[in-house]
C-alpha cells in the first residue's frame, strides 16, 4: 500500500494522540503531536521568563524563536514518541495545567505557527506520518491523502484530562480543567491565523461514547480505505 499523510485535528483533550498512535504502530507510520510542539514553545516561554504575569514578551520570543528546535524519539516503554526541547525530554513538564493555561495564546502568535509549520513540513516530506493538532488536513497539510475531524462534548473532554493528570499525581479540579478546555476551544476556533475548523473534506468522528477499541477498529478501517484510492 502507498505511504500516505494522515491529518487528525479537532478540540483539546478529544482522545486525538491515543487514536493517532495507535494507528501510527499498528501501520509503521510516524506519530507526530503537534500540540506538543506548542506546549513546548510555552514552556519554553514560561521558564525563560518571557510569559510574566499572563503577558508575552512576543519581541523576545520571536527573537528567541531559534533557540527552539523540537524533535520526538519514540520511546518503547510508552509506545509513543517523547518531544524534546534541545535535545533534552520535556515530555512531562509540557503537559501541567500551568502550559494549558498559557498554551492557546502562544498558539495564536503568527511567528510561533509559521516555524512551527516549517517544521512539520520537515517532519512530513517523506509521507507515511500521522500528526495530530488543530490546522493539519487545513494549513499544514492540505493535500492530506485522510483527514479526520474528531469532537466529543466538553464535559467528557474534561474528564479524560482530569483522569491524564490525576494519574500523574497533580493536584486538580474538575471545574478548572472544564474552564480550561472551554477556553481554549473558543481561542483555538476564534484566532485569526489557522483557527481550528474541518477541512471541507474531513471525516468527522464524535468519540463521546465510543471505547478505545472502538475508535481504533473505525480510524484503521478509514485509513484502509484512503490508502487503497
Ligand atoms: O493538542 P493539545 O491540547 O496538546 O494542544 C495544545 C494547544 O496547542 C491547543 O490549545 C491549541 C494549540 N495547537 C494549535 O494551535 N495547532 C496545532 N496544530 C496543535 C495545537
Amino acid at each position: 500500500m502507498k505511504k500516505i499523510t494522515i491529518a487528525i485535528d479537532g478540540y483539546s483533550s478529544c482522545g486525538k494522540s491515543t487514536m493517532a498512535k495507535d494507528l501510527a504502530s499498528e501501520i509503521g507510520y510516524v506519530y507526530v503531536d503537534s500540540g506538543a510542539m506548542y506546549r513546548t514553545v510555552t514552556l519554553y516561554a514560561l521558564e525563560h521568563g518571557i510569559i510574566k504575569d499572563g503577558q508575552i514578551d512576543e519581541e523576545r520570543l520571536s527573537s528567541e524563536m531559534k533557540n527552539i528546535e523540537i524533535s520526538f524519539v519514540f520511546n518503547p516503554e510508552r509506545g509513543r514518541p517523547d518531544t524534546y526541547l534541545s535535545g533534552v525530554c520535556v515530555e512531562n513538564r509540557i503537559r501541567t495545567l500551568e502550559v494549558s493555561n498559557h498554551v492557546s495564546h502562544i498558539a495564536a502568535l503568527g511567528f510561533v505557527r509559521k516555524e512551527m509549520v516549517r517544521q512539520q513540513h520537515r517532519m512530513g516530506k517523506e509521507g507515511g506520518i500521522i500528526m495530530d493538532g488543530r490546522d493539519i488536513g487545513t494549513t499544514v497539510f492540505p493535500n492530506a491523502e485522510l483527514k479526520i475531524f474528531v469532537t466529543a462534548s466538553p464535559e467528557v473532554r474534561a474528564q479524560r484530562r482530569y483522569d491524564e493528570l490525576t494519574a500523574k499525581g497533580e493536584i486538580c479540579n474538575m471545574a478548572d480543567i472544564l474552564r480550561n478546555v472551554e477556553e481554549r476551544d473558543y481561542i483555538d476556533t476564534h484566532r485569526d491565523i489557522s483557527p481550528l475548523r474541518q477541512a471541507e473534506d474531513a471525516i468527522v468522528l464524535d468519540n463521546s461514547s465510543l471505547t478505545i477499541a472502538e475508535q481504533k477498529a473505525w480510524l484503521l478501517q478509514a485509513y484502509q480505505k484512503a490508502a487503497k484510492d
